[in-house]
C-alpha cells in the first residue's frame, strides 16, 4: 500500500490545463528562455546534452558510496564559480560534513549555500526566498513531506517529494538536481520509481574498488541518451578523463594469454578497452560462467558458439570474462574480442598486443558487421595499434592514408586463424 496526498477539491483549472485551452502554434513557441546552464565540467555537460535546462530536473542515481554527492558538489562549485547561486539541501549529512568534503576537494564554495534539513517543504520555502540558479536535493530518500505519515524513503514519500521539487523547478524556471540511491529491495524506494517523472535520468556507475566512474544518461528529454562521461575517483574527488581509451589501457599486461583489446562505441565516442577471459577446469558441479562488464547471457551464447563451431571442449571449464576498468559494454561489437580472449586463455596462446578486434558473432559462427567501423579504426590508430581484425562486411572509407592494417574475417574460424597465425 502506497500512501499518497489527496488533492484538494475545487481548485479549478491548473496552469497547464488553462494553457491547453489556447493551443500555441509550434512555430510560435519561443525558445528564448531555454538557454542551458553549463556546469563547466565537460563530461557532466556532455551527458546532459550540453548543460542543464532551466526548469529541467535531473535525477542522479547510483549505488551508495559511488560518488554522487562528490560529483554534484563539484558541479555546484563549478556553477557557483560562474557567479550563479546554488542551494545544496541535504538530509544525509551535516553542513560541516559538506564543508569538509568541499575542503578536501579543494573547492571554492562562496556562492553555494547549504541547508541540512530533511523537510522538503522547508527546503523549497528557503529556495523560494533565496532564488538560487540551481537547486540540489541530496538525497530524495532522506527528504520528507510532513503531511505524509509514511517513513522517509518509502515509495509515497519519494514520489510525492520528487513531484514537489519538479513542480517548484518548472514554476520557478530553475534547474534542479535530485540525488537518488539505488537500493536493494525493501522499504526504501529507489530512483526507478522516479524515472518517468523527471526530465533526465543519469546513473553514476562503476566498481567501488576501481577508480573509474561512468556517468550515463538513460533518459534525456533535452538530448541524446547514449553519451557517457568518464571520470576517475581520486583522493581529490572526481577527475574528468578526456582520453578514456588511454586510461582504460594503462595497466594492460602485454603478452598475456586471455587478453585482447577491442573498440566499443559509447554515444559518439569510440573507446578502447581490454577484454579479458580466464578458463579453468571445473572442479565440481556445473561449469561457472561469470561476466563483469558484459552480459552473462551473452557470454554463455559466445561459449556455445565456440563449442559448436570450433569444437572447443569448454563444457568442463569455468569461464570468466572481464572488461577492464569498470566500463559496461552493451553493444555486440565486442563479441569477437570476448570469444578470442576465451580461445586465447583456453589454448594458452597470447594475442599480438598491437592488434585490436571488433565484430559481432552470429549463431552460425559468422562475423557480423558493426556500426561506425571507421571511427573505431581511427581511434585504434591514434593509440598506436598496428593491426585490426574486422568483419568482412561493412565499408571502411579511408579519408586519409591509414597506417593500421585491416584483416577482414567472415567466420569465427577465420578470425581464430588470423589471430593466432604466428603461434599455432
Ligand atoms: P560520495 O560522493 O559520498 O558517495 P554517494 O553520495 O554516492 O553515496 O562518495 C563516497 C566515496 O567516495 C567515499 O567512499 C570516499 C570516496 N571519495 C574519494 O575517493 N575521494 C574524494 O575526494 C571524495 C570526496 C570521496
Ligand atoms: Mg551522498
Amino acid at each position: 500500500m502506497v500512501e499518497t496526498i489527496e488533492p484538494k477539491p475545487g481548485r479549478g483549472l491548473t496552469q497547464p490545463q488553462r494553457s491547453l485551452l489556447h493551443p500555441t502554434p509550434l512555430d510560435d513557441v519561443s525558445l528564448a528562455a531555454t538557454e542551458r546552464l553549463q556546469s563547466g565540467i565537460g563530461e557532466f555537460d556532455r551527458v546532459l546534452g550540453g548543460g542543464v535546462v532551466p526548469g529541467g530536473v535531473a535525477l542522479v542515481g547510483g549505488d551508495p558510496g559511488i560518488g554522487k554527492s562528490t560529483l554534484v558538489l563539484q558541479v555546484a562549485a563549478s556553477v557557483a564559480r560562474q557567479g550563479t547561486k546554488v542551494l545544496y539541501a541535504t538530509g544525509e549529512e551535516s553542513i560541516q560534513q559538506i564543508r569538509m568534503r568541499a575542503d578536501r576537494l579543494g573547492l571554492t564554495t562562496g556562492a553555494i549555500s547549504v541547508l541540512a534539513d530533511p523537510d522538503l517543504e522547508h527546503v523549497l520555502g528557503v529556495a523560494e526566498a533565496m532564488g538560487p540558479g540551481l537547486l540540489i536535493v541530496d538525497s530524495i530518500q532522506t527528504a520528507t513531506l510532513p503531511e505524509l505519515e509514511s517513513a522517509a524513503g518509502s515509495v509515497g514519500q519519494v514520489r510525492e517529494g520528487a513531484a514537489r521539487v519538479i513542480r517548484w523547478a518548472k514554476q520557478q524556471h530553475i534547474p534542479a538536481l535530485i540525488i537518488g540511491h539505488v537500493t536493494k529491495e525493501g522499504t526504501i524506494a529507489g530512483p526507478r520509481v522516479l524515472e518517468h517523472m523527471v526530465d533526465t535520468v543519469l546513473y553514476l556507475e562503476g566498481e567501488r574498488v576501481q577508480q573509474f566512474r561512468i556517468l550515463r544518461a538513460v533518459k534525456n528529454r533535452f538530448g541524446s541518451t547514449d553519451e557517457v562521461g568518464v571520470f576517475e575517483m581520486t583522493g581529490g574527488g572526481l577527475h574528468e578523463i578526456a582520453n578514456p581509451s588511454q586510461s582504460f589501457l594503462q595497466q594492460r599486461v602485454l603478452n598475456a594469454s586471455g587478453s585482447v583489446v577491442t573498440v566499443t562505441i559509447e554515444g559518439s565516442r569510440p573507446i578502447l578497452v581490454e577484454m579479458q577471459a580466464l578458463t579453468s577446469p571445473t572442479v565440481y558441479g556445473l561449469p561457472k560462467r561469470s561476466a563483469n562488464g558484459l552480459d552473462t547471457s551473452r557470454l554463455q551464447l559466445l561459449v556455445a558458439v565456440l563449442q559448436k563451431r570450433l569444437g572447443l571442449n569448454l563444457g568442463t571449464q569455468d569461464i570468466f570474462a572481464n572488461v577492464v576498468g569498470g566500463l559496461r559494454i552493451t553493444e555486440p561489437g565486442s563479441d569477437l574480442a570476448a570469444a578470442l580472449a576465451i580461445v586465447s586463455s583456453f589454448r594458452d596462446l597470447e594475442i599480438d598486443p598491437s592488434t585490436i578486434v571488433v565484430g559481432e558473432l552470429g549463431l552460425s559462427g559468422e562475423i557480423r558487421s558493426v556500426g561506425q567501423l571507421e571511427r573505431r579504426l581511427l581511434e585504434a590508430e591514434r593509440l598506436g595499434f598496428a593491426r585490426a581484425i574486422v568483419p568482412v562486411h561493412g565499408s571502411v572509407e579511408r579519408k586519409r592514408s591509414a597506417t593500421i592494417e585491416t584483416i577482414r574475417v567472415g567466420t569465427v574460424i577465420e578470425a581464430v586463424r588470423a589471430t593466432f597465425k604466428s603461434s599455432s
